[in-house]
């Protein structure tokens, strides 16, 4: 298989559907991209399972660069996608412009955003400037304060309505994809079916042409809350734990290391 290039994951709508997920180093990504994972998303979603936070607001742009560095040094054929953090493109689309070019400066080949119609203008930019951008719209976890907490989205007519005008305001801006988050999975259908570009949905139902997981919640690797979309995959938390522990006990009894 070859490297994944924006136009081949868009050329893939209708074709074939692509089990995406996060991933925040070089171990990890290394791993998804030899299982044949097609996308990385170097999520802002670390800011939470990486870095400890409740919410993706803290991460800064210096901690996406590091990250999306290491995972490009590691991945040899996905799409590596670089998730803009809060406040990198909110101040100003100059700045907006700077930081999404330290992304692909740093080695990813696109970058992800937030919003919908508000942000077509710097979509239309960036894509013009060469730099292909993956919209979200439906529940942008960035907008949590706004929202009063990780809110479903698209769930009245009028929300409906608007979710679907912003996904195919991006489309039209250039987007290249577009992550629908925590919608009703008719609209997710609904949205499929009217755009030309891939829907790619994370607790958004099955009719996507992609789905995310989260790469924490895809191998077990939390401990807490687990949303109701989610799929685990493997139970590393547990796995680890028990390692770590069979360690500590054998470096007491004396058992390792051998004598
Ligand atoms: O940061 C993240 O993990 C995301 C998800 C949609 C995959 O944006």
């Amino acid at each position: 298989m070859k490297k994944w290039t924006v136009a081949a994951f868009r050329a893939a709508k209708g074709k074939q559907k692509l089990g995406c997920c996060t991933a925040y180093d070089a171990c990890f990504a290394r791993l998804a991209d030899e299982a044949g994972v097609p996308c990385v998303l170097v999520g802002d979603s670390m800011g939470m399972t990486m870095l400890g936070y409740g919410t993706t607001l803290p991460v800064k742009m210096e901690e996406t660069l590091s990250a999306t560095a290491a995972v490009a040094r590691a991945v040899k054929e996905a799409l590596v996608v670089a998730d803009m953090p809060f406040g990198s493109y909110q101040c100003g689309d100059d700045a907006a412009m700077a930081n999404a070019v330290a992304c692909l400066k740093a080695g990813a080949d696109a970058v992800k955003l937030e919003g919908g119609a508000t942000v077509c203008g710097l979509i239309r930019r960036m894509t013009e400037a060469g730099i292909p951008v993956l919209a979200h719209v439906g529940m942008m976890p960035q907008s949590v304060n706004a929202y009063g907490g990780f809110k479903k989205q698209g769930k009245t007519r009028e929300e409906a309505a608007k979710v679907l005008a912003d996904a195919k305001a991006v489309e039209a801006a250039g987007a290249f994809a577009v992550t629908l988050e925590c919608v009703p999975s008719e609209l997710a259908a609904e949205i499929t079916a009217a755009l030309a570009i891939p829907t790619i949905g994370i607790g958004a139902g099955p009719v996507c042409d992609a789905q995310w997981l989260v790469m924490h919640d895809l191998l077990g690797l939390n401990e807490g809350h687990v949303p109701a979309f989610v799929k685990q995959y493997a139970h590393l938390a547990a796995d680890a734990k028990q390692a770590f522990a069979a360690y500590v006990a054998e470096v007491a009894s004396g058992a390792f290391p051998p004598a």
